[in-house]
Protein backbone atom coordinates (compact mmCIF):
# COMPACT_ATOMS: atom_id res chain seq x y z
CA UNK A 1 0.00 0.00 0.00
CA UNK A 2 0.90 3.25 -0.69
CA UNK A 3 2.16 6.42 1.65
CA UNK A 4 -0.44 9.46 1.05
CA UNK A 5 -0.36 11.11 3.91
CA UNK A 6 2.46 11.63 5.56
CA UNK A 7 3.40 12.93 8.97
CA UNK A 8 6.33 14.68 10.27
CA UNK A 9 7.06 15.04 13.63
CA UNK A 10 9.64 17.99 14.24
CA UNK A 11 9.44 21.53 12.45
CA UNK A 12 13.88 21.68 12.63
CA UNK A 13 15.76 21.88 9.15
CA UNK A 14 15.52 18.13 8.32
CA UNK A 15 11.98 17.60 9.07
CA UNK A 16 10.90 20.70 7.11
CA UNK A 17 13.04 19.24 3.88
CA UNK A 18 11.31 16.11 4.32
CA UNK A 19 7.98 17.60 4.37
CA UNK A 20 9.28 19.64 1.58
CA UNK A 21 10.27 16.60 -0.55
CA UNK A 22 6.94 14.52 0.49
CA UNK A 23 4.66 17.76 -1.10
CA UNK A 24 6.60 17.91 -4.10
CA UNK A 25 5.93 14.51 -5.21
CA UNK A 26 2.21 15.25 -4.47
CA UNK A 27 2.46 13.94 -0.71
CA UNK A 28 -0.07 15.54 1.82
CA UNK A 29 1.79 16.20 4.76
CA UNK A 30 1.01 16.53 8.06
CA UNK A 31 4.22 18.50 10.56
CA UNK A 32 3.86 18.45 13.90
CA UNK A 33 5.60 20.50 16.45
CA UNK A 34 4.47 21.41 20.16
CA UNK A 35 5.24 25.28 19.44
CA UNK A 36 4.54 27.91 17.14
CA UNK A 37 7.64 29.53 16.01
CA UNK A 38 9.45 26.44 14.62
CA UNK A 39 6.57 25.70 12.45
CA UNK A 40 6.38 29.14 11.06
CA UNK A 41 10.27 28.93 10.27
CA UNK A 42 9.55 25.65 9.03
CA UNK A 43 6.78 27.36 6.50
CA UNK A 44 9.19 29.81 5.41
CA UNK A 45 11.99 27.50 4.75
CA UNK A 46 10.14 25.13 2.77
CA UNK A 47 8.89 28.82 0.85
CA UNK A 48 12.19 29.76 0.32
CA UNK A 49 13.43 25.84 -0.60
CA UNK A 50 10.31 25.76 -3.14
CA UNK A 51 11.22 29.05 -4.67
CA UNK A 52 14.69 28.13 -5.22
CA UNK A 53 14.39 24.83 -6.75
CA UNK A 54 11.78 26.63 -8.90
CA UNK A 55 14.56 29.22 -10.16
CA UNK A 56 17.35 26.57 -10.62
CA UNK A 57 14.66 24.69 -12.65
CA UNK A 58 13.95 21.40 -10.80
CA UNK A 59 10.05 22.47 -9.93
CA UNK A 60 7.66 23.85 -12.36
CA UNK A 61 6.39 27.10 -10.76
CA UNK A 62 2.96 25.78 -11.55
CA UNK A 63 3.31 22.74 -9.11
CA UNK A 64 5.34 25.13 -6.45
CA UNK A 65 2.41 26.91 -5.63
CA UNK A 66 0.83 23.82 -4.52
CA UNK A 67 3.57 22.28 -2.23
CA UNK A 68 2.69 24.51 0.47
CA UNK A 69 -1.23 23.99 0.38
CA UNK A 70 -0.31 19.99 0.86
CA UNK A 71 1.18 20.90 4.14
CA UNK A 72 -0.79 21.32 7.33
CA UNK A 73 1.38 22.68 10.15
CA UNK A 74 0.49 21.83 13.53
CA UNK A 75 0.77 21.88 17.24
CA UNK A 76 -1.58 18.95 18.52
CA UNK A 77 0.02 15.53 17.58
CA UNK A 78 -3.68 14.00 17.35
CA UNK A 79 -3.58 15.43 13.91
CA UNK A 80 -1.04 13.07 12.77
CA UNK A 81 -3.93 10.45 13.33
CA UNK A 82 -4.80 10.46 9.47
CA UNK A 83 -1.19 9.61 8.27
CA UNK A 84 -0.50 6.47 6.73
CA UNK A 85 3.26 6.97 8.08
CA UNK A 86 5.34 9.35 10.22
CA UNK A 87 9.00 10.36 10.30
CA UNK A 88 10.02 11.53 13.79
CA UNK A 89 12.88 13.98 12.65
CA UNK A 90 13.22 16.20 16.33
CA UNK A 91 16.53 16.60 18.62
CA UNK A 92 18.88 13.85 18.93
CA UNK A 93 18.10 12.74 22.37
CA UNK A 94 17.20 9.42 23.20
CA UNK A 95 14.73 9.71 26.23
CA UNK A 96 12.47 12.87 24.12
CA UNK A 97 12.54 10.24 20.90
CA UNK A 98 11.55 7.27 22.87
CA UNK A 99 8.57 9.05 24.87
CA UNK A 100 7.23 10.53 21.09
CA UNK A 101 7.71 6.67 20.29
CA UNK A 102 5.47 5.83 23.01
CA UNK A 103 2.91 8.24 22.15
CA UNK A 104 2.70 7.85 18.32
CA UNK A 105 2.33 4.20 19.35
CA UNK A 106 -0.53 5.42 20.31
CA UNK A 107 -2.09 7.73 18.09
CA UNK A 108 -1.32 6.01 14.93
CA UNK A 109 -2.58 2.48 15.90
CA UNK A 110 -3.08 1.71 11.59
CA UNK A 111 0.28 3.42 10.53
CA UNK A 112 2.22 1.25 8.24
CA UNK A 113 5.19 2.69 9.38
CA UNK A 114 6.70 4.82 12.73
CA UNK A 115 10.49 6.17 11.57
CA UNK A 116 12.88 7.80 12.95
CA UNK A 117 15.44 10.11 10.84
CA UNK A 118 17.78 9.73 13.80
CA UNK A 119 21.45 9.23 12.58
CA UNK A 120 23.26 7.27 15.49
CA UNK A 121 19.91 6.17 18.30
CA UNK A 122 19.41 2.70 18.17
CA UNK A 123 16.01 2.42 16.56
CA UNK A 124 15.43 -1.06 19.01
CA UNK A 125 15.13 1.37 21.33
CA UNK A 126 12.32 3.10 20.30
CA UNK A 127 10.54 0.48 19.13
CA UNK A 128 10.90 -1.34 22.18
CA UNK A 129 7.86 1.83 23.37
CA UNK A 130 5.18 0.68 21.10
CA UNK A 131 3.27 -2.03 20.63
CA UNK A 132 4.42 -3.04 17.04
CA UNK A 133 8.32 -3.44 16.86
CA UNK A 134 7.50 -4.96 13.29
CA UNK A 135 6.27 -1.56 11.86
CA UNK A 136 9.65 0.56 13.39
CA UNK A 137 12.72 1.22 11.39
CA UNK A 138 15.23 4.04 10.51
CA UNK A 139 14.66 6.73 7.41
CA UNK A 140 17.67 9.07 7.43
CA UNK A 141 17.82 11.50 4.78
CA UNK A 142 20.71 13.92 4.40
CA UNK A 143 21.25 17.62 4.51
CA UNK A 144 19.98 19.45 2.77
CA UNK A 145 16.93 16.97 2.30
CA UNK A 146 15.35 18.32 -1.14
CA UNK A 147 19.06 18.40 -2.82
CA UNK A 148 20.69 15.08 -1.01
CA UNK A 149 19.70 11.88 -3.22
CA UNK A 150 20.61 9.37 -0.40
CA UNK A 151 17.97 7.56 2.05
CA UNK A 152 19.59 5.10 4.53
CA UNK A 153 16.75 2.18 5.91
CA UNK A 154 17.84 0.86 8.93
CA UNK A 155 16.26 -2.43 9.65
CA UNK A 156 16.05 -3.07 13.66
CA UNK A 157 16.21 -6.26 15.19
CA UNK A 158 12.06 -6.36 14.69
CA UNK A 159 11.47 -4.92 11.87
CA UNK A 160 9.62 -6.99 9.05
CA UNK A 161 10.40 -7.07 5.35
CA UNK A 162 7.23 -6.08 4.49
CA UNK A 163 7.89 -2.59 6.97
CA UNK A 164 11.02 -2.16 4.34
CA UNK A 165 9.79 -2.95 1.28
CA UNK A 166 7.11 -0.25 2.13
CA UNK A 167 9.54 2.03 3.48
CA UNK A 168 11.82 1.83 0.40
CA UNK A 169 9.35 2.26 -2.03
CA UNK A 170 8.45 5.62 -0.29
CA UNK A 171 11.79 6.54 -0.32
CA UNK A 172 11.82 6.06 -4.11
CA UNK A 173 8.28 7.84 -4.40
CA UNK A 174 10.34 10.82 -2.96
CA UNK A 175 12.72 10.70 -5.89
CA UNK A 176 15.82 9.08 -2.94
CA UNK A 177 17.67 6.69 -3.95
CA UNK A 178 17.28 4.06 -0.31
CA UNK A 179 20.39 1.66 0.68
CA UNK A 180 19.81 -0.81 3.31
CA UNK A 181 21.60 -0.66 6.66
CA UNK A 182 21.31 -2.59 10.15
CA UNK A 183 20.25 -0.92 13.17
CA UNK A 184 24.03 0.28 15.07
CA UNK A 185 25.27 4.09 15.58
CA UNK A 186 26.08 5.91 12.52
CA UNK A 187 24.74 3.14 9.87
CA UNK A 188 26.96 3.14 6.65
CA UNK A 189 27.68 6.62 5.78
CA UNK A 190 28.39 8.47 9.25
CA UNK A 191 30.40 5.80 10.06
CA UNK A 192 32.42 6.98 7.52
CA UNK A 193 31.95 10.36 7.61
CA UNK A 194 32.46 11.01 11.17
CA UNK A 195 36.13 10.12 11.29
CA UNK A 196 36.98 11.95 8.42
CA UNK A 197 35.61 15.22 9.53
CA UNK A 198 37.22 14.77 13.50
CA UNK A 199 40.34 13.82 11.89
CA UNK A 200 40.01 17.35 10.51
CA UNK A 201 38.72 19.38 13.44
CA UNK A 202 41.51 17.19 15.23
CA UNK A 203 44.19 19.07 12.71
CA UNK A 204 42.88 22.47 13.12
CA UNK A 205 42.59 22.43 16.95
CA UNK A 206 46.43 20.74 16.98
CA UNK A 207 47.33 24.11 14.98
CA UNK A 208 48.81 21.68 11.77
CA UNK A 209 46.79 23.92 9.16
CA UNK A 210 44.30 27.06 8.90
CA UNK A 211 41.26 26.01 8.60
CA UNK A 212 41.05 27.25 5.08
CA UNK A 213 43.89 24.89 3.69
CA UNK A 214 41.91 21.71 5.72
CA UNK A 215 38.94 23.11 3.50
CA UNK A 216 40.06 23.99 0.23
CA UNK A 217 42.67 20.53 0.63
CA UNK A 218 39.72 18.40 0.12
CA UNK A 219 37.80 20.85 -1.96
CA UNK A 220 40.32 21.07 -4.67
CA UNK A 221 42.75 17.99 -4.11
CA UNK A 222 39.60 15.57 -3.73
CA UNK A 223 36.52 17.33 -5.42
CA UNK A 224 33.93 17.39 -2.31
CA UNK A 225 31.85 19.97 -2.44
CA UNK A 226 32.82 21.16 0.74
CA UNK A 227 35.34 21.28 2.95
CA UNK A 228 35.22 19.28 6.20
CA UNK A 229 35.30 22.11 8.64
CA UNK A 230 32.61 23.80 6.31
CA UNK A 231 30.73 20.95 6.26
CA UNK A 232 31.03 20.25 9.57
CA UNK A 233 29.51 24.17 10.31
CA UNK A 234 26.90 23.00 7.88
CA UNK A 235 25.83 19.96 9.47
CA UNK A 236 25.83 21.58 13.25
CA UNK A 237 28.29 20.88 15.64
CA UNK A 238 26.23 20.09 18.32
CA UNK A 239 24.16 17.56 16.13
CA UNK A 240 27.75 15.96 15.16
CA UNK A 241 28.96 16.08 18.64
CA UNK A 242 25.30 14.04 19.76
CA UNK A 243 26.59 11.87 17.05
CA UNK A 244 29.69 11.54 17.76
CA UNK A 245 28.70 10.86 21.40
CA UNK A 246 26.36 8.38 20.40
CA UNK A 247 29.44 6.52 18.03
CA UNK A 248 31.96 6.27 20.58
CA UNK A 249 29.31 5.28 23.32
CA UNK A 250 29.00 2.18 20.92
CA UNK A 251 32.32 1.01 19.45
CA UNK A 252 34.69 2.75 22.43
CA UNK A 253 36.50 3.59 19.49
CA UNK A 254 39.20 6.78 19.17
CA UNK A 255 38.00 8.12 16.47
CA UNK A 256 34.77 8.85 17.23
CA UNK A 257 35.21 10.46 20.50
CA UNK A 258 34.82 14.13 19.77
CA UNK A 259 37.75 16.00 20.42
CA UNK A 260 37.87 18.44 23.00
CA UNK A 261 37.82 21.54 20.72
CA UNK A 262 34.36 20.51 19.46
CA UNK A 263 32.96 20.29 23.35
CA UNK A 264 33.63 23.46 23.66
CA UNK A 265 32.18 25.02 20.96
CA UNK A 266 29.16 23.07 21.57
CA UNK A 267 28.73 24.70 25.48
CA UNK A 268 30.14 27.82 24.27
CA UNK A 269 26.87 27.53 21.39
CA UNK A 270 29.02 27.92 18.19
CA UNK A 271 27.17 25.49 16.76
CA UNK A 272 28.19 26.23 12.76
CA UNK A 273 25.70 28.14 10.38
CA UNK A 274 22.62 27.89 12.24
CA UNK A 275 24.34 30.15 15.02
CA UNK A 276 26.30 32.27 13.21
CA UNK A 277 29.78 30.60 14.13
CA UNK A 278 31.39 27.93 14.16
CA UNK A 279 34.62 26.99 12.28
CA UNK A 280 33.70 30.34 10.60
CA UNK A 281 31.93 33.42 11.52
CA UNK A 282 28.16 33.89 9.41
CA UNK A 283 25.89 36.32 8.10
CA UNK A 284 22.44 36.11 9.58
CA UNK A 285 21.00 35.52 6.25
CA UNK A 286 23.80 32.42 5.80
CA UNK A 287 23.75 29.82 3.26
CA UNK A 288 26.50 27.91 4.03
CA UNK A 289 29.23 29.81 2.57
CA UNK A 290 31.65 31.38 5.24
CA UNK A 291 31.53 34.79 5.78
N1 LIG B 1 15.45 22.10 -4.24
C1 LIG B 1 15.86 21.26 -5.21
N2 LIG B 1 17.10 21.31 -5.75
C2 LIG B 1 17.94 22.27 -5.31
C3 LIG B 1 17.56 23.18 -4.31
C4 LIG B 1 16.25 23.07 -3.77
N3 LIG B 1 15.84 23.89 -2.82
N4 LIG B 1 18.60 24.00 -4.06
C5 LIG B 1 19.58 23.61 -4.86
N5 LIG B 1 19.20 22.57 -5.62
C6 LIG B 1 20.02 21.83 -6.59
C7 LIG B 1 20.61 22.75 -7.64
O1 LIG B 1 19.74 22.91 -8.73
C8 LIG B 1 21.86 22.00 -8.04
O2 LIG B 1 21.51 20.91 -8.88
P1 LIG B 1 22.41 20.53 -10.17
O3 LIG B 1 23.73 20.08 -9.58
O4 LIG B 1 21.64 19.43 -10.83
O5 LIG B 1 22.50 21.78 -10.95
C9 LIG B 1 22.34 21.38 -6.72
O6 LIG B 1 21.15 21.29 -5.91
C10 LIG B 1 23.39 22.23 -6.02
O7 LIG B 1 22.77 23.50 -5.72
P2 LIG B 1 23.52 24.91 -5.65
O8 LIG B 1 24.28 25.13 -6.90
O9 LIG B 1 22.58 25.95 -5.26
O10 LIG B 1 24.39 24.79 -4.41
P3 LIG B 1 25.90 24.43 -4.27
O11 LIG B 1 26.51 23.98 -5.53
O12 LIG B 1 26.47 25.57 -3.52
O13 LIG B 1 25.78 23.15 -3.30
C11 LIG B 1 25.27 21.85 -1.44
C12 LIG B 1 25.22 23.24 -2.03
C13 LIG B 1 24.29 20.94 -2.15
C14 LIG B 1 24.88 21.98 0.04
C15 LIG B 1 26.73 21.30 -1.61
O14 LIG B 1 27.64 22.20 -1.05
C16 LIG B 1 26.92 19.95 -0.99
O15 LIG B 1 26.59 18.93 -1.56
N6 LIG B 1 27.51 19.93 0.24
C17 LIG B 1 27.74 18.71 0.99
C18 LIG B 1 26.48 18.35 1.71
C19 LIG B 1 26.65 17.05 2.48
O16 LIG B 1 27.69 16.43 2.53
N7 LIG B 1 25.55 16.64 3.13
C20 LIG B 1 25.53 15.49 3.97
C21 LIG B 1 25.71 15.92 5.39
S1 LIG B 1 25.76 14.53 6.47
C22 LIG B 1 24.19 14.33 6.97
O17 LIG B 1 23.28 15.04 6.61
C23 LIG B 1 23.97 13.19 7.91
C24 LIG B 1 23.73 13.65 9.33
O18 LIG B 1 23.30 12.51 10.06
C25 LIG B 1 24.95 14.21 10.00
Amino acid sequence: MSISVVGVVGAGFMGSGIAECAAVVGKHVVVYEPDERPLQRSRESLEASVAKAVSRGKLASADAEQVADRVLYTTRLGDLGGADAVIEAVTEDARVKRELFARLDEELPDAQFLASNTSSIPIAELAARTSRRDRVLGLHFFSPVPVMKLVEVVTAIDTSEATVSTAEAFARDLGKHPILTRDRSGFIVNMLLVPYLMAAVRMYEEGFATREDIDEGMRLGCGHPMGPLTLCDFIGLDVLYAVCDSLYEEFKRPEYAPPPLLKRMVVSGHHGRKSGRGFYEYAPAATGAPA
